[in-house]
């Protein structure tokens, strides 16, 4: 597969706040995620993962994603509550057939399953190994397929492993491809504890890119290292334009305490803007929302273009 070797004119942004960021955050109430969730949405972000239906005993911070997701429902004539904005896709992480009837019922719009390339993360994450998953995987593909309901796959530890180190890259290829064959639309591509570095980002989705067309990856780097921009600015020229981000940098890392979070969306945004580069998104209102939900955690704002940004 060659590679493109020239910016993308427009990134599409896919906000992981409210799953990936409040998912590692103290609780906050439903009413605070749909207040985030809405002005996300009002700054002009289309792709927003709002929840997770895992066990609420692994992660109770996404335990009322059913009332988040009931509160997306389309309105009908009756019932004029929705505060789903059209054109927005919001969607969820299903880690197997359980999750997926749930999410199906509270009517997200799109799905996520998320494996990953090391064994041990695996087990510590869903509690079985990577072949395993895969075979939990097939019956969500199957169902998600029946209903005509998009999926999109995580592979996690692309750039390391918080037990493990160093990842081949060979085994991040592998398993994108498997996901990928299996009927995923996009493979995100995740440095979990973001330990990634340039040149290494690029070699990985280099690697990726000759199993995968490079069209159908997303670069999901958390910032936990502060390398987050520099390794997307390294992957941007191969043909990716999908990149997650987390509104504020929220989330923090379970295995550094104390660390940063996802990428700021608003970095990400300030620096893709500066280069030319549309993403559709208003600054402002992002910054607005980023701010908001940092007061409600009660914790510094983890944009440094949001803390550098003036707001009325
Ligand atoms: P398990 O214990 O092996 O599952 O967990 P089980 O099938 O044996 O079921 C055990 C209990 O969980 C049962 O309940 C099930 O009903 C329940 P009990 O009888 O004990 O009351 N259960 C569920 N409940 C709600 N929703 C479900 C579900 N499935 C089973 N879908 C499981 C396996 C996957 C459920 C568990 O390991 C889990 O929930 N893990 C959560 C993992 C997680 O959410 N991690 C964070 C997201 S991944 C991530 O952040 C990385 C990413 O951002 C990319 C990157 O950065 O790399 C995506
Ligand atoms: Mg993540």
């Amino acid at each position: 597969m060659r590679l493109a070797n020239s910016l993308p004119t427009h990134v599409s942004i896919f906000e992981v706040g409210a799953r990936d960021g409040l998912q590692n955050e103290k609780p906050v109430t439903t009413e605070d995620k749909l207040t985030l969730i809405e002005q996300l949405a009002d700054a002009g972000i289309k792709r927003i993962e709002a929840g997770s239906f895992v066990s609420p005993k692994w992660v109770p911070q996404m335990a009322d994603s059913k009332d988040v997701f009931t509160a997306l429902k389309p309105n009908d004539l009756q019932d004029q509550s929705s505060i789903r904005k059209a054109g927005v896709v919001y969607s969820a992480l299903t880690p197997n057939l359980k999750g997926l009837e749930l999410a199906l019922d509270a009517g997200a719009d799109e799905v996520a399953i998320f494996g990953a390339a090391s064994e041990t993360f695996s087990q510590r994450n869903i509690n079985c190994s990577i072949e395993e998953s895969i075979a939990r995987f097939e019956p969500v593909m199957a169902m998600a397929k029946a209903r005509n309901i998009p999926v999109r796959g995580y592979v996690s530890c692309v750039l390391g492993c918080p037990y493990e180190g160093d990842i081949a890259i060979d085994e991040v290829a592998r398993v994108s491809e498997i996901l990928y064959k299996m009927g995923c639309y996009e493979i995100s591509l995740g440095d979990t504890i973001g330990v990634g570095t340039p040149i290494k980002a690029r070699n990985m989705v280099e690697a990726v890119a000759k199993l995968v067309p490079v069209k159908k990856l997303a670069l999901h780097f958390h910032d936990t290292y502060g390398q987050a921009l520099a390794n997307i600015q390294a992957c941007l020229d191969t043909g990716i334009s999908v990149i997650d981000s987390s509104v504020a940098g929220l989330g923090g890392c379970p295995y550094a305490k104390g660390a940063s979070g996802n990428l700021a969306t608003e970095d990400v945004v300030y620096m893709l803007h500066g280069m030319g580069i549309e993403t559709g998104i208003d600054l402002h209102k992002l910054a607005k929302a980023g701010h908001q939900i940092s007061q409600v955690l009660g914790r510094q704002n983890g944009s440094k273009v949001a803390q550098a940004m003036p707001l009325d």
